[in-house]
């Protein structure tokens, strides 16, 4: 068996397809909030603010091109990838407050804190990640009970403690401190890489039985590169291309791969990180092409 290649653009055109969806499924679950609340509070503006306002949608396709390859149902994964997308939209706005990140701008606009106030943003997030849970064990989901149960089970245990909630917990206490690589590896796989290994995950979850452990290795190698290059974008890119402060890391102090390594070799591990995620996906064959094309469109974004 070869090697798959990636192509970026293949990615660009499989995703187009996917993105009114997507898009149209994060509406509708929006869509069932209170008219006291809805009267009375801010609450679903800045909901819909953090929400629908741009975003690469990458969990959701990844959710999507995992489960295609597993056969899975459209529409349970495009309720599987709404909910993502509300958990990584509700990390996105507390990742934003002034108690972590303190960024002021996120997709282009205000973020939800500066739109809203603090409480507002802080409740938002809280009710985004709800309601994510929420729309996996309703009604909409046509999948047996043991499915979603087990899509809980993934989704819980990437975004509690043991995940990104872990890893953001690692990243907020060592601003101006070192961290080994191999801790700057643990903090990245967790805070961004456990979601998308979720999101990989719950696609194929969804679908028919197929050895997970390739896609294990994939998703491993995805998550930990989607955080490098993130860091490479933040040290080289301008805010206009990023929609988000650009160089608030360096600023911040944070902990990132750019301060660890430096720019060239930050960027040289992505590329190792990409031969990885496409080695990984052998096994699969050319049932993985959209898998590989992923990789590409992620890893190319330094380009
Ligand atoms: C940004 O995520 C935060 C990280 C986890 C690195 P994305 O780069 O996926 O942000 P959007 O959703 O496209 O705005
Ligand atoms: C965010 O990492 C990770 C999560 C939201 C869980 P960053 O702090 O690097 O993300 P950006 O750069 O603000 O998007
Ligand atoms: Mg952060
Ligand atoms: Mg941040
Ligand atoms: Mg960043």
């Amino acid at each position: 068996m070869s090697i798959l290649e990636g192509s970026a653009q293949a990615f660009e055109a499989w995703a187009n397809q996917w993105r009114a969806p997507i898009e149209a499924r994060l509406l509708q679950g929006l869509s069932d909030v209170d008219r006291a609340v809805l009267e009375c509070s801010p609450l679903h503006a800045a909901m819909a603010h953090g929400v629908l306002n741009g975003g690469k949608r990458v969990r959701a396709l990844a959710a999507l091109a995992a489960g295609q390859m597993c056969a899975a149902p459209a529409d349970a994964l495009l309720t599987v990838a709404a909910a993502l997308e509300f958990v990584h939209a509700y990390s996105l706005i507390h990742d934003d407050l002034p108690c972590m990140d303190d960024d002021v701008l996120r997709r282009g606009l205000p973020t939800v804190h500066v739109a809203f106030g603090e409480a507002q943003a802080l409740l938002a997030g809280d009710a985004l990640q709800t309601h994510a849970f929420a729309l996996l064990v309703s009604d909409t989901l046509l999948m047996p009970a043991a499915t979603k149960i087990a899509l809980l089970q993934t989704l819980s245990h990437a975004i509690g403690a043991n995940g990104m909630a872990g890893g953001q917990a690692i990243d907020v206490q060592h601003v101006g401190l070192e961290l080994s690589l191999e801790q700057m590896q643990t903090m990245h796989s967790l805070k961004t890489g456990a979601l998308l290994r979720a999101s990989l995950l719950m696609g194929a979850q969804c679908g028919a039985a197929l050895s997970l452990e390739p896609l294990q290795t994939y998703a491993q190698q995805l998550g930990l590169l989607f955080q490098v290059v993130d860091d490479v974008l933040d040290a080289s890119q301008s805010s206009h291309v990023l929609g988000k402060t650009a160089g608030k890391d360096a600023a911040a102090n944070k902990p990132t791969y750019v301060r660890a390594l430096g720019l060239n070799d930050a960027r040289a591990y992505v590329q190792t990180l990409y031969q990885n995620c496409l080695s990984a996906l052998t096994p699969y064959g050319v049932r993985a092409q959209p898998l590989a094309d992923l990789a590409a469109y992620c890893a190319n974004r330094i380009h």
